[in-house]
Order: structure tokens, then C-alpha cells, then sequence
């Protein structure tokens, strides 16, 4: 058997990918390895959605080209391979930064990757064609004892790519325009994850709630009625979707958080900023009113759901008023947790191009206060939870003696007194303290 070593950056999507890389080389006598210094065939598998994401690959190469070098020098053979949305984006451009490298690959070639690979070890391949056939259906399924291996929790990509190019991201330019999985597709991977004993499944998609995939009989069905088809398979307990963009936010959704107690009621919601400019700017064709109309229903439909988001400050133009406008949406709105960002320059984007580009110590500086905003709400949230009961999956042993770990609803980590035997089991558990990001509780079942 070779060894395969992949490390992984950016988005879930990329885990995702990872393990299918991982199967797709299975196929061709290769085994995973969490040990570099092993590795036949390293892949970093990268990001290109902010430039500190993209440079972080050409520091790990200066790190690989020591070690290739070292292994050389004991007669050790290293390939070395660029996969993901800088490996699409920059394409030879990184062999020509770093020669180091055999093989350059993009999202939509990991089906080839048995024979890309072969043909690297003659010469240097470039692959970032975005081809017409469905890579999901060249991808081997995984065994049932690497499943078993992956845990009780699973992403599962639906939808890959974007067509709706708000003006600060690469997404539609590295992962192509929008592309959903057949239903039958997506219910038999769904169903080999299960028999691999996964507990929970979270969809993904660049912009899943835009799934539009067809069913047996060819028609387009939405997110929801998946969902609906997914919740019928058997020893499938839980149900999660990620990232959403609230101009897909359709009723049959918000009526499947309403009905369907599987469908965990944590919605990652991004909306960006808070100003109608700048929403109107970054092409987001949605007011901050219309989004706060969507969480009013939401709330109504669901009112246990908790809520999470991504921002940006600094996009080109905007003034402290406009930040104002993204700080008041964050305190009227009760985020359970968030993801916030410095707005990078990403070349070929609108946003690159736009004049009023913000300087960095003032993107820095808003930053700073909208972080510390959204940690409050965070810690805010976890509290309100101690004296709840929630189901919780627990998926592992805690760190200390006798402890078990698991995720609450909301994705908190869960820590238990407990026997190893609960493992992979959901139990109702009764919260009584909180750490920095973890609950502590007590099984009430
Ligand atoms: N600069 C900063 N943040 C960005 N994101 C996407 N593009 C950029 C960019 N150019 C953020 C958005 C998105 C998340 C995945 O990354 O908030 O929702
Ligand atoms: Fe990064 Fe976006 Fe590519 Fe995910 S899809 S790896 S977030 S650039």
C-alpha cells in the first residue's frame, strides 16, 4: 500500500472532498496517513476565499520542499499535489511560484484523480477543465469500514457552486455555477453513510438552499422536499444543512424546520453587512429589512432555532455609519454564533475593482468591535442554555477519565459523566455550567 497525506483548508466543502480524494485513491493502492513523513503522495487541499487562506499554501510548500528534500536524500520518493479553489483559481501559476510541485488539480477533477496521479509521475499535469461528465457518479462510494473509521457524523455534498456572484467572492469563478446532485443520488450516499453507522449528516453547498436536483421522475424539487426524503431513512437521527443565502430561504423550508424535529434547529444564515448600500453593493439583492422579516419568520415557524452568520467589514465604501447599520442588524437579531471577516481583495471579483477601498487599520478596528459584539451574544447564548435539557449525540470520549463528549442541537460540545457505552447514542441531558465553548450536563433519561 503507498500513503496518502492530504491536509485540508477552508470550507466544509473540503472536508467533504478530502475523504472522497481519500476513496477516489483507495481505488488505485493508496491508504490514508496522518503521518507526513509516511506520505507517498501529499495533497493540500486548498482555499482561495481570502488572500491569508491562499498564501497559507505557498508557506506549507517552502515546508514541503525541505522535507521532499530530506526524504530525497533517503531515497524516499514524495509527489506533491495542489487540490481545491487555489489549484482552480492560480492553476500553473503555482508551479511556476513553486516548482516543487507535480500536480495541480481543481474540484471538479477529483474523480480522475487515479489517473492524473499516474501521469504526474512522469511529468508535471495541470487539470482545472471544468468537465461536462458528473464527477459524483465517477466517484467510488466509501467502504464500509473507512465510514465506520469517519465517526457518527458526516457532511454530504447536494449542491456545489454559485451563480448568484456577490461582488466580494471567488466561489462562482473556483467551484463553477450551480450544480445539484440528483435526489437518488444524494438518498443512496445518505444510505451507504448509514450503513456505515453515521448518526447525523450535514448537506452541503456553497448555496444549498438553492438545491434544485431532480427527482426519479425528473422533476426539480427544492431543499426541503430532499430533506423530506432523507428523514425517512432509517437510523438516520439528525439532519443539518449548510450555507444558506436568505434569498433561498423558501416557505417549504421554514415549514420542514417547523415539522421535521430531525432538522436541528441551527441555521447558518449569513448576511454580510447591515447597510443597504453595502448589501446593494456586494449584490446581495436583499435589504437588512427583508433579512430581518426572514428571521421574524424563521422565529415564528421554529422558535427554539438559534441562528448563526458570516460578516464582513471594510467592503469598498463602507463608511462608519454603514458599520453602525452591521452592528445594530447583529444586536437586533441574537446570534448563537458567527463568523466575521476583514473584506479581502480577491482579484478578478467586482469588489477588487470598486474604488473607496477601506484601509486596514480601520477594517481592523471594526472588526475588533463586532467581534467582541458577536463573542458576548455567543457566551450570552451558551448561558441560556445552562437549566435547559436538549437531545444530545454523543460522538466520543472526553478528555478526562470516565467523560463523554457530544453536540448539543446548536453544535455546542456537550461534556458528560457518562459510560463509553452511550457512544453513539442520543440522550436528553440537563445543562448546568458552561465553559468557553462547551456545555456541561447531566443524562436525565
Ligand atoms: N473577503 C472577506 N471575507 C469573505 N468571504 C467571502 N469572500 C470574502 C472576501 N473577499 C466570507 C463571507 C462568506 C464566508 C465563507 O467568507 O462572509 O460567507
Ligand atoms: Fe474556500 Fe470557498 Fe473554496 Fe471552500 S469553496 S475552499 S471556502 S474558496
Amino acid at each position: 500500500m503507498k500513503k496518502l497525506f492530504i491536509k485540508t483548508y477552508g470550507c466544509q466543502m473540503n472536508v467533504y472532498d478530502s475523504d472522497r480524494m481519500s476513496d477516489a485513491l483507495a481505488a488505485s493502492g493508496y491508504e490514508a496517513t496522518t503521518e507526513i513523513n509516511d506520505a507517498d503522495l501529499v495533497v493540500l487541499n486548498t482555499c482561495h476565499i481570502r488572500e491569508k487562506a491562499a498564501e497559507k499554501v505557498y508557506s506549507e510548500l517552502g515546508r514541503l520542499r525541505i522535507l521532499r528534500k530530506s526524504q530525497e536524500a533517503k531515497g524516499k520518493k514524495m509527489m506533491i499535489g495542489i487540490a481545491g479553489c487555489v489549484a482552480q483559481a492560480e492553476g500553473e501559476e503555482i508551479m511556476r511560484r513553486a516548482p516543487v510541485v507535480d500536480l495541480v488539480f481543481g474540484p471538479q477533477s477529483y474523480h480522475k484523480l487515479p489517473e492524473l496521479v499516474g501521469r504526474a509521475a512522469n511529468e508535471k499535469v495541470v487539470e482545472t477543465d471544468f468537465p461536462a461528465e458528473d464527477k459524483f457518479e465517477h466517484l467510488p462510494k466509501a467502504k464500509r469500514e473507512t465510514t465506520i473509521a469517519r465517526g457518527l457524523t458526516s457532511f454530504l455534498t447536494v449542491q456545489e457552486g454559485c451563480d448568484k456572484f456577490c461582488s466580494f467572492c471567488v466561489v462562482p469563478y473556483t467551484r463553477g455555477a450551480e450544480v445539484s446532485r440528483p435526489i437518488a443520488q444524494v438518498v443512496a450516499e445518505a444510505q451507504n453513510l448509514v450503513d456505515g453507522g453515521v448518526k447525523e449528516i450535514t448537506l452541503l453547498g456553497q448555496n444549498v438552499n438553492a438545491y434544485h436536483g431532480l427527482d426519479e421522475m425528473g422533476n426539480s424539487k427544492g431543499l426541503a422536499d430532499l430533506i423530506y426524503r432523507l428523514a425517512d431513512i432509517k437510523g438516520l437521527d439528525r439532519l443539518r444543512y449548510t450555507t444558506s443565502h436568505p434569498r433561498d430561504m423558501d416557505d417549504a423550508l421554514i415549514e420542514a424546520h417547523r415539522d421535521l424535529d430531525m432538522l436541528m434547529p441551527y441555521l447558518h444564515l449569513p448576511v454580510q453587512a447591515g447597510s443597504d448600500k453595502i448589501l446593494k453593493s456586494m449584490n446581495r439583492q436583499h435589504t437588512a429589512k427583508e433579512y430581518m422579516d426572514l428571521i421574524d419568520r424563521i422565529r415564528t415557524a421554529r422558535p427554539d432555532l438559534a441562528l448563526s452568520g458570516d460578516f464582513i467589514v471594510g467592503f469598498p465604501g463602507e463608511t462608519e455609519e454603514d458599520f453602525e447599520a452591521t452592528m445594530q442588524l447583529v444586536k437586533d437579531v441574537h446570534y448563537a454564533a458567527a463568523y466575521s471577516f476583514k473584506y479581502s481583495t480577491r482579484p478578478g471579483t467586482p469588489g477588487a475593482e470598486m474604488d473607496e477601498q477601506v484601509p486596514e487599520d480601520v477594517k481592523y478596528e471594526r472588526l475588533q468591535r463586532l467581534q467582541e459584539l458577536l463573542n458576548a451574544q455567543q457566551k450570552e447564548f451558551n448561558q441560556s442554555c445552562v437549566g435547559q435539557t436538549f437531545p444530545v449525540l454523543f460522538e466520543k470520549k472526553g478528555r478526562d477519565e470516565g467523560q463523554i463528549v457530544g453536540r448539543s442541537p446548536y453544535l455546542q460540545p456537550v461534556q458528560v459523566d457518562a459510560d463509553l457505552s452511550l457512544i453513539g447514542t442520543i440522550q436528553q441531558v440537563s445543562m448546568h455550567d458552561t465553559g468557553k465553548f462547551s456545555l456541561f450536563g447531566k443524562i436525565v433519561t
